[in-house]
């Protein structure tokens, strides 16, 4: 998601800033741009698309003495991804760069147009840069006037401002999205968003705390607290590993990635629910038009979203619709008609198989939709509307945030259709995105359920093989839990429907035979139970999530008593993917790059 970076100092100011976005390209975005300060000489650059777009453009400008800089990558949430919402954003002698977002933004954009300001982007994050200067012309020196303008925002925010009015600092604030400052011996100071631009720069590092704010020069670091008290900075060594950085301290990629989930499924929903109304600016509802049928078409862990998917459209928008996996569907000769909507479903936004299957849609001359996590990707090039994820780069091979995103935009999407087909209340539809608004909460890892997944998944790496079961939506959650294992463990795993068992696969249960049961408390529970027993019943090693206590399993995870079947998924999804996680890395395996599997499948 969105990055910053910020520099102080004799060096080239724009290569330092410009190296600095790089560091950041890995988690994703889609426009970046820098903004110097050299005396009263201000300069900015904004480029849609990779960082060499922003190279190109910059060429010509050269920094070599003193200066102040910031720069941004942005991961576009309000207002689409063109140059104008690209980051720094300018007042009339100021710049600013945002991560996070300004839940306000309206109320003081409204009063300060209603004063003549004129906005220039549709983000929240230009109302900083001229609250800042209006206030400026109300307060003594540019700090009162900053500190004045960070107590009128609310939300989550890191912040870098320069201005000409004290055109040797930089200004920051940061409360729930993370910023850091480093220096150096030779007295410069780096700012940014997370530690690997800073890496190679900068010696020691402070880690800002939220409600910090204040500004930086050469020779002062002034840091105010969330009580206006002036405090000291604590700076500690800065690892040499960038690596390491980039993992945050986790083991793998995958784990840092399965504890983004909840920060990601945020980004996901902002700026896209109201009290009463899932919103999608980026789709014209006149593509459902003439709509009686919706086709998901994908593969791998992105056919299991959309799987899942299938019941929840059914269920609640009453709308037909069908799933395929793409490498099938693409040879047999469907049948297609106009009325059918077609959703291809794809993390890479690459994937030939889903790609070449959108390519028929198209030529069949059905409307079609492209779900995806990748801005300008084949897919979202050539589908008539989109919809981004949000997930930010997926690193780990094994998909885990990415299928996250998927279903979370999935659930909106089918509120936002039952809505537009009159099909669900509208209390009901309140009630759901009241409950949107708690997957993130339900899919924070805890230390407790961390501990308990690690310490058991030493009873499952052998054996000779895993089922996991469940049933209606927790069916296409058992086959992901199934293929994450499969992909990382190199253990064998089916997925299956718990109803299924007893018509074949039954005849394998023995204590060799895992059995990972899916249990929600809030749909078919009893069913699904008498599922479990008949397997439990046969002497299979039976580890069982849910909320209820389970007396007949060998192996119990407990997740919380969530207030719908739909919170217990994403609960449970997580729980999955961890035990996947902790059985790969007992058993020694490469969890980020397991073996014959590449992130993006653009061969057949
Ligand atoms: C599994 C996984 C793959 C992909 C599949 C489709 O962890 O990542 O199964 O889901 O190759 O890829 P996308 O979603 O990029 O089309």
């Amino acid at each position: 998601m969105c990055g910053i970076v910020g520099y102080i100092g004799n060096k080239n100011t724009k290569e330092i800033l410009l190296e600095g976005l790089k560091e950041l390209e890995y988690r994703g975005y889609d426009s970046a741009g820098i903004a110097v300060l050299q005396g009263e000489n201000f300069e900015s650059f904004k480029a849609v698309g990779k960082l060499v777009n922003l190279e190109e453009k910059t060429k010509n400008f050269v920094t070599q003495n003193f200066a102040v800089g910031i720069g941004h990558t942005r991961w576009a949430t309000h207002g689409k991804p063109t140059e104008l919402n690209a980051h720094p954003h300018l007042g009339e002698s100021s710049y600013v760069v945002h991560n996070g977002i300004i839940e306000n933004y309206a109320e003081l954009k409204k009063e300060l147009m209603r004063e003549g300001v004129t906005f220039l982007s549709q983000t929240d994050t230009e109302v900083i840069v001229h609250q800042f200067e209006k206030n400026l012309k109300t307060h003594a020196t540019p700090f009162e006037a900053f500190s004045q303008t960070i107590k009128e925002l609310k939300g989550a925010y890191a912040i870098l401002l320069v201005t000409k009015s004290k055109s040797d600092s930089i200004f920051f604030a940061k409360h729930g999205s993370p910023m850091i400052i480093g220096k150096n011996s030779e007295n410069e100071k780096y700012f940014a968003s997370s530690d690997t631009p800073l890496i190679g720069h900068c010696s020691d590092v402070n880690y800002f705390e939220d409600g910090d704010f204040g500004y930086v020069n050469l020779s002062e670091i002034v840091i105010v607290d969330k009580e206006g008290s002036k405090k000291q900075p604590h700076f500690s060594k800065l690892s040499t590993n960038k690596l390491s950085a980039q993992k945050d301290g986790f083991r793998f990629f995958m784990e840092k990635e399965i504890y983004e989930q909840s920060v990601v499924i945020a980004d996901t929903l902002m700026g896209r629910l109201s009290e009463s109304a899932v919103l999608f600016d980026e789709l014209d509802t006149s593509l459902f038009n003439g709509i009686n049928e919706i086709k998901l078409c994908a593969c791998g862990t992105s056919y299991h979203s959309a799987l899942s998917a299938s019941y929840l459209f059914e269920r609640y928008a009453k709308i037909k619709t069908s799933v395929e996996v793409a490498s099938e569907f693409r040879y047999r000769q469907p049948i297609m008609t106009k009325d059918t909507l077609f959703v291809v479903i794809s993390q890479s936004g690459e994937t030939a198989d889903t790609l070449e299957t959108l390519k028929m849609a198209k030529e069949a001359g059905l409307k079609t939709l492209v779900i995806c996590n990748v801005d300008n990707s084949s897919m979202v090039r050539l589908a008539d509307a989109s919809i981004l994820t949000r997930a930010g780069i997926e690193k780990g091979v094994a998909s885990t945030k990415a299928f996250a995103t998927q279903v979370t935009v999935f659930w909106m999407l089918t509120l936002f259709v039952a809505k537009l087909k009159n099909s669900l209340a509208s209390g009901e539809i309140a009630r759901q995105i009241a409950l949107l608004r708690e997957i993130p909460s339900s899919v924070k890892v805890t230390d407790s359920m961390h501990e308990k997944i690690k310490r058991l998944s030493k009873r499952y790496l052998h054996g000779h093989g895993f089922f996991f079961i469940g049933r209606d939506i927790f069916y296409p959650l058992a086959l992901e839990g199934a293929l994450k294992l499969k992909e990382i463990s190199y253990l064998h795993a089916e997925g299956y429907p718990s109803g299924e068992m007893k018509h074949g696969p039954i005849a394998l249960a023995d204590p060799e035979l895992f059995t990972i049961a899916l249990l929600p408390q809030y749909l078919l529970y009893e069913k699904a139970k008498s599922n479990v027993e008949e397997l439990s019943a046969r002497d299979s090693t039976i580890c069982v999530i849910s909320a209820i206590e389970f007396d007949k399993a060998d192996d119990f995870i407990q997740i919380s008593a969530c207030r719908d079947y739909m919170l217990e998924f994403f609960e449970m999804m997580v729980v999955v993917q961890l035990l996947s996680l902790e059985i790969s890395i007992r058993l020694g395996n490469d969890v980020d790059m397991p073996r014959n599997l590449a992130k993006s499948v653009t061969v057949e």
